[in-house]
């Protein structure tokens, strides 16, 4: 890797020291994962074989931390490892599947129950909401993490511009299904579209992202490009990707994971190390690159910000 890297002309320092850096291939054979058949894999790779992955825009961002002193993740270990199920399963087979998928031009319908429904082209949102840098923490459900440099702007920003009216109490989001471009639609063991929800006064938070880029690029299309949602307090499966709808609604809409398994996929599905999944412990996790494992925090360390949105509410029932 560190050869790939000199030949573009990355200097040594702006890249994971080598000694601290273990790819994600490594770090899998040390932890030794057993994957459920139909159920939520590991979001942590096992190999890394995409053949020519793109490179990151912007290297600087790669050696950034996040406000907790974390270090931003390899952008291979980010882009070459991926869980897609549109495409495949395998999760080193997504970046090469998805290598000819289109992400321009890119279009999202937001509609429902709002008062200005509107079909927005994503350049006109990135001009209209200038995306910013934003570092988050992302926890995946199977407890790995790892910490990602977006390019995004508040989902918030675009709800306003729609004036979700008083009946509208929940966001529906839904993932573009391209059948000739995206193989895994062939399986039908999932619920096609891959779907995803928010309460409304999540959706409103600051934290809630829409992304548009990473590491000072594009949204490669493995990573959910053109558009994809980014909640950092939540299990990794809430940010969907490639997302072409978003629909205010009454009621809590369904979701991918809960339809297929609801005692261990919930709606919240907020990171939370008090509460277990029923096959496994969520109060620690791996933070890809590193061998020890860390204390998994409430919210995913984001409580400040968001605690308040479920004061009174029961989380081991609301999981
Ligand atoms: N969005 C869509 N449309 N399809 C998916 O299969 N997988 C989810 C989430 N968003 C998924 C998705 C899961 S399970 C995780 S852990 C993250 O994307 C993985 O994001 P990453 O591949 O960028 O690490």
């Amino acid at each position: 890797m560190a050869e790939k890297n000199r030949s573009i002309g990355i200097k040594s320092s702006e890249i994971t020291p080598k000694q601290a850096y273990l790819s994600r291939r490594d770090f899998i054979k040390a932890a030794g994962v057993v994957a459920g058949s139909l159920t939520l894999a590991s979001c942590a790779p096992a190999s890394l074989q995409a053949a020519s992955l793109p490179t990151p825009a912007n290297p600087s961002l790669a050696s950034k931390t996040d406000e907790l002193g974390g270090q931003v993740n390899a952008f291979e270990d980010i882009t070459g490892y991926n869980n897609y199920y549109e495409f495949t399963t395998d999760k080193a087979g997504v970046a090469p599947l998805a290598a000819k998928f289109k992400t321009t031009p890119w279009d999202v319908e937001v509609y429902g129950m709002v008062n200005k429904p509107k079909t927005y082209a994503l350049e006109d949102l990135i001009r209209l909401f200038q995306p910013e840098d934003r570092i988050y923490r992302l926890r995946c459900v199977e407890a790995w993490s790892m910490v990602i440099p977006w390019q995004g702007f508040p989902l918030s920003k675009l709800l306003k511009e729609v004036e979700p009216n008083s009946d509208a109490k929940f966001v529906r989001f839904e993932t573009i299904t391209r059948p000739e471009e995206m193989p895994g639609l062939k399986n039908m063991l999932y619920p096609w579209p891959y779907q995803e929800g928010l309460r409304l006064d999540e959706a409103m938070n600051d934290l809630t992202l829409l992304a548009t880029g990473m590491y000072g690029g594009e949204l490669p299309a493995q990573s959910g490009g053109g558009l994809r949602l980014v909640v950092p307090w939540k299990y990794g499966f809430k940010s969907i990707k490639a997302v072409i709808k978003i629909e205010l609604v009454s009621e809590p809409p369904a979701t991918m994971w809960s339809e297929i398994a609801p005692n261990e996929y919930g709606f919240y599905s907020n990171v939370n190390p008090q509460v277990d999944h029923p096959r496994w412990s969520q109060a620690s996790e791996r933070r890809i690159g590193e061998l020890n494992r860390r204390e998994t925090l409430m919210f995913n360390g984001y409580a400040e910000q968001v605690a308040h949105l479920y004061d009174g509410m029961d989380l081991k029932i609301n999981y």
